[in-house]
């Protein structure tokens, strides 16, 4: 879809489907058809009143265009009550994208006339996310949507607009890699891979990025004994990728992201039953969001040196599987005694955040597929967002806000922490008590963290939709998290 930001006058506009956005309060108000044809204008009003429409949210009703304007069709969208609600715009955006896409249409035209920047980024964010399809294995492609043009008759505003779009594209591009990389199959995202994409975003960042990567033997040498045991049963080798992206701006901070890379999650020899299973391609989606993030980088040069780990295995059953019971030593020293196989991505985080503690970041933020415990906490669409530090915590939050990304906090409960303590060794990697299991994963988190601020995501949930979440986000891989990571790279 090409999307462009242009002045012209709405109604003198030629599109397929011009969509005009109407506010439900105080009353019903049709102020920009105002230019219209009197008698285009009556058969509008019965429109809305024989379709019931009444602009709420989301709601659309479509007519034909008269015979002089350039349009074919007009769009009411619904948009509540009158409001700078950025996700207004873009659950709002999203049904007019499934409109025309239910009819077939190609060309579209939204009035943004009198709208601020950030409009036009969050209707172009919402228009591509739910224009996207993952069709590498479909024989026939679906009919696509080819251009929206965001129309503002105010040249002043137009700049602004451009300005706004133009990240949005950067971001969204992003997002679309993330959620290629998610929806593919494990039997061809494989750690391999996944560092191979890391890599062509290092390659396509001018040399503003670079990637190391370390195989197994990599990896032995320093110790990593907690990430080495899950992919012990693969006979994929482990990828440990390190992005490193140094800001041509003037700065001294540094952040960390590490992103759990599991590229498939069978449970290991604590093999998940076959329903829990289907899903678990999608469990190196902190990893993915990461990789996103970083293909953003050379394009919007956020002033903060940032790292990118992403500790990429698959958790597979073998001969040479570790076994519950088995105790390893992770790369600072702490011994972990393994007592469910399945509880892996904290093992191969305690590695990847104790390796980049010698880089000594300002901040840590992970991101993770976690715990199937915080989708019972927080449902299938909310992140659950765990901190040792209340700024650092209050900074994620406002960006996922912002980004349009749901996350709540949860508490990092210290009398909770024996449930973590090991009879044998110093940590067990799951606790004693059957609940609050998203928490426990979190404090076992933040024993390899030292005291560095830190922010633990698990995106369990959200990372994955076997329902739409939004009118712009269908079923499938979300992308979720690159956008908030934007947000907060921006403003670190
Ligand atoms: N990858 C899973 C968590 C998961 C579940 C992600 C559902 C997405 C959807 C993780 O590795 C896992 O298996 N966690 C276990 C931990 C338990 C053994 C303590 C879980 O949640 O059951
Ligand atoms: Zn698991
Ligand atoms: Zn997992």
């Amino acid at each position: 879809m090409q999307i462009q930001a242009l002045k012209a006058n709405f109604l003198e506009h030629s599109a397929e489907l011009l969509v005009i956005p109407v506010w439900s309060t105080p009353e019903l108000k049709l102020g920009s058809l105002k230019h219209l044809d009197p008698v285009f204008q009556k058969r509008l009003t019965k429109a809305t009143k024989s379709f019931d429409f009444k602009a709420n949210l989301g709601q659309v009703i479509v007519v034909a265009a008269p015979a002089d304007m350039k349009a074919e069709h007009i769009l009411l969208l619904g948009m509540g009550a009158r409001s700078q609600n950025l996700e207004s715009w873009r659950e709002a955006a999203g049904a007019a994208l499934n409109t025309a896409k239910r009819f077939n249409l190609q060309s579209l035209a939204f009035d943004l006339t009198g709208q601020t920047p950030a409009v036009a980024g969050a209707v172009t964010e919402a228009a591509l996310l739910a224009a996207y399809t993952f069709e590498t294995y479909k024989v026939a492609n679906g009919q696509k949507i080819k251009t929206l043009d965001l129309v503002t008759n105010d040249g002043k505003n137009l700049a602004g607009l451009k300005k706004s779009l133009e990240k949005s594209l950067v971001v969204m591009d992003a997002v679309t890699l993330v959620r290629d990389m998610v929806n593919t199959p494990a039997q061809e995202m494989t750690p391999d891979h996944m560092a191979d994409a890391a890599a062509a975003v290092a390659q396509a960042s001018g040399k503003l990025i670079k990637v190391k990567i370390m195989g197994r033997e990599g990896c032995k040498k320093l110790n990593m004994g907690a990430y080495l045991a899950v992919a012990q049963g693969s006979d994929h080798e482990p990828k440990f990728i390190h992005l490193s992206y140094t800001s041509p701006r003037p700065t001294k901070k540094t952040l960390a992201l590490v992103g759990k890379g599991v590229t498939f999650d069978s449970g290991g020899l604590s093999l998940k039953p076959a329903d829990a299973m289907m899903h678990m391609k999608t469990d190196m989606a902190g990893g993915a969001a990461v990789i996103g993030l970083f293909a953003t980088l050379s394009h919007l040069k956020p002033r903060v040196n940032i790292h990118g780990i992403i500790p990429a295995t698959e958790n597979m059953v073998s001969g040479l599987s570790v076994h519950p019971g088995d105790i390893v030593r992770a790369s600072n020293g702490t011994t972990i005694e393994i007592l469910n196989t399945d509880a892996e991505g904290r093992l191969t985080l305690a590695d990847a955040i104790t390796y980049v503690l010698k880089e000594k970041p300002d901040a840590i933020v992970d991101l993770a597929t976690l715990t199937g415990a915080c989708l019972v906490a927080l449902g299938e669409e909310i992140t659950g967002l765990m901190t040792n530090n209340k700024q650092l915590g209050s900074q994620v939050m406002k960006a996922a806000q912002v980004a349009g990304e749901k996350m709540w906090e949860l508490p990092l409960e210290e009398r909770y922490r024996e449930q973590i303590i090991s009879d044998t060794a110093d940590l067990r990697n799951i606790a004693t008590s059957r609940y609050g299991g998203v928490l426990t994963a979190g404090l076992f988190i933040r024993e390899f963290v030292n005291n560095t601020p830190w922010v633990h995501l698990d995106i369990a949930g959200p990372a994955y939709a076997e329902r739409p979440m939004a009118s712009y986000l269908g079923k499938g891989a979300t992308g979720h998290g690159v956008r908030t990571l934007v947000e907060l790279v921006e403003n670190f």
